[in-house]
């Protein structure tokens, strides 16, 4: 269903919610972390909206800000160093209006396209955090997101809303076929949504999007009815975070719905060259999953847990897949680099705590070694700890 623009920002819809409620719950413990950089943070919402919905709800600006202020307030560190960029090119009034209680921050009018490079441009050695929550898929070009990938940053992650769905039907347009499966965008209301013809130009612009022409095949599948439009996306999806993954080493993929039972319509995509940041991204959706939950069926109980691809989650799996996983470490390997790889291969599927217990009761029953650094603590006794940070490590080895 498509709708005007300015129709958005009337009431906030669960759809936002979720979206919201996501960065809110990544964005809070990446701050805290952040500032132990003690480098400076930049936070660039980059299609920033208004800042706070009509109904009274707060717009990702406000919820960005909120957190920064918090972490500002309790942080023991001394002097931190946070500046925060607000783009649209829509409402950068109604920005000024909703955000006066931040003198501080910075108001972009403009394209984030057209704005981007300069507003990163000087920030060498700077710790940045890009939120990309567009209507359509026009301004996702990947090669922008390759560019911000090689800046000297001290470090980048960015966390993309993509209606992947919305690529899909558009390619088909391109390609001179139409998407039948029309009832995945019953609920999906759209806005400003991208439209594509059958030309050379279309199908240029959604090269330049996907970063390259994998999703042709894909189109030319579901064209010849191989595969369904859900798989259609799917395959789109993974592909798509296979391409970030040139630029960006963890390209985290979360299919999200918006009902429960539903088929995901929409991706969140987290794209870092820090492992940590995958692994933070991984238990704060974990953590939420629950209350996403709840937005999501409207508070209707839930008999079983469900991974964000609808599968229900099953212990023997998981333990399955850490095995399957973890005898690859043939040589002493980190423990935070091996686990990071495991939820980019298999997504959110638990927490890290959840593989961790898993290797603890391998380790228990002589399938796999872990060292620790240091071994002893400062009285003596073992180390138990099973996490890394720039004061201790684990290794795990594969031991048969
Ligand atoms: C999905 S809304 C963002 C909602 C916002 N994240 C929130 O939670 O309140 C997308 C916004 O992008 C703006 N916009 C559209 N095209 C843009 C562009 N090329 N660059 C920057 N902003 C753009 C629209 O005006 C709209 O406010």
């Amino acid at each position: 269903m498509a709708k005007k623009n300015n129709d958005f920002f009337i009431e906030k819809k669960a759809w936002s919610v979720v979206k919201d409620e996501l960065l809110g719950c990544y964005f809070k413990p990446y701050v805290s972390k952040i500032l132990h950089t003690y480098k400076p943070l930049v936070y660039v919402d980059c299609f920033a909206g208004k800042g706070k919905f009509e109904d009274g709800n707060l717009g990702s600006p406000l919820i960005a800000l909120d957190i920064i202020s918090k972490c500002q307030a309790s942080t023991k560190i001394e002097s931190t160093s946070i500046e925060a960029v607000f783009i649209d090119l829509n409402y950068a009034d109604d920005l000024h209006e909703n955000l006066k209680a931040f003198p501080w921050v910075k108001i972009i009018s403009g394209k984030y396209e057209d704005n981007i490079g300069s507003v990163l441009r000087g920030k060498n050695g700077y710790n940045v955090f890009l939120y990309i929550d567009p209507y359509g898929i026009k301004a996702l070009q990947c090669s922008m997101f390759d560019g911000f990938a090689k800046g000297r940053f001290n470090s980048i992650e960015l966390l993309i809303n993509m209606n992947s769905f919305g690529f899909i039907r558009e390619a088909c347009h391109a390609m001179g076929t139409c998407f039948e499966d029309k009832e995945i965008f019953d609920d999906l209301v759209e806005y400003e949504s991208t439209k594509m013809d059958a030309s050379d130009k279309s199908i240029k612009e959604l090269n330049y999007i996907a970063g390259g022409e994998y999703w042709q095949s894909i189109i030319a599948s579901y064209k010849k009815h191989e595969i369904n439009g859900y798989e259609a996306e799917s395959q789109f999806a993974e592909q798509y975070c296979m391409r970030l993954m040139e630029s960006y080493t963890y390209v985290l993929n979360m299919p999200l719905r918006i009902k429960k039972g539903q088929r995901p319509k929409y991706r969140l995509i987290h794209a870092t060259n820090h492992r940590d940041g995958c692994l933070l991204m991984v238990d704060n959706i974990r953590k939420r999953w629950d209350l996403l939950q709840d937005i999501q069926t409207g508070g209707q109980m839930q008999l079983f847990t469900e991974t964000p691809e609808n599968e229900i989650i099953d212990e023997d799996d998981i333990r399955q897949k850490t095995i399957e996983h973890f005898s690859q470490c043939k040589n002493w390997t980190s423990l935070h680099d091996a686990l990071a790889i495991f939820f980019i291969k298999h997504g959110p599927i638990c927490a890290t705590g959840d593989v961790k217990k898993i290797l603890l009761q391998l380790q228990k029953e002589g399938s796999l070694g872990i060292m620790r650094n240091p071994d002893a603590t400062t009285y003596g006794t073992p180390t138990k700890f099973m996490s890394e940070n720039n004061k201790q490590t684990v290794s795990v080895r594969w031991q048969k």
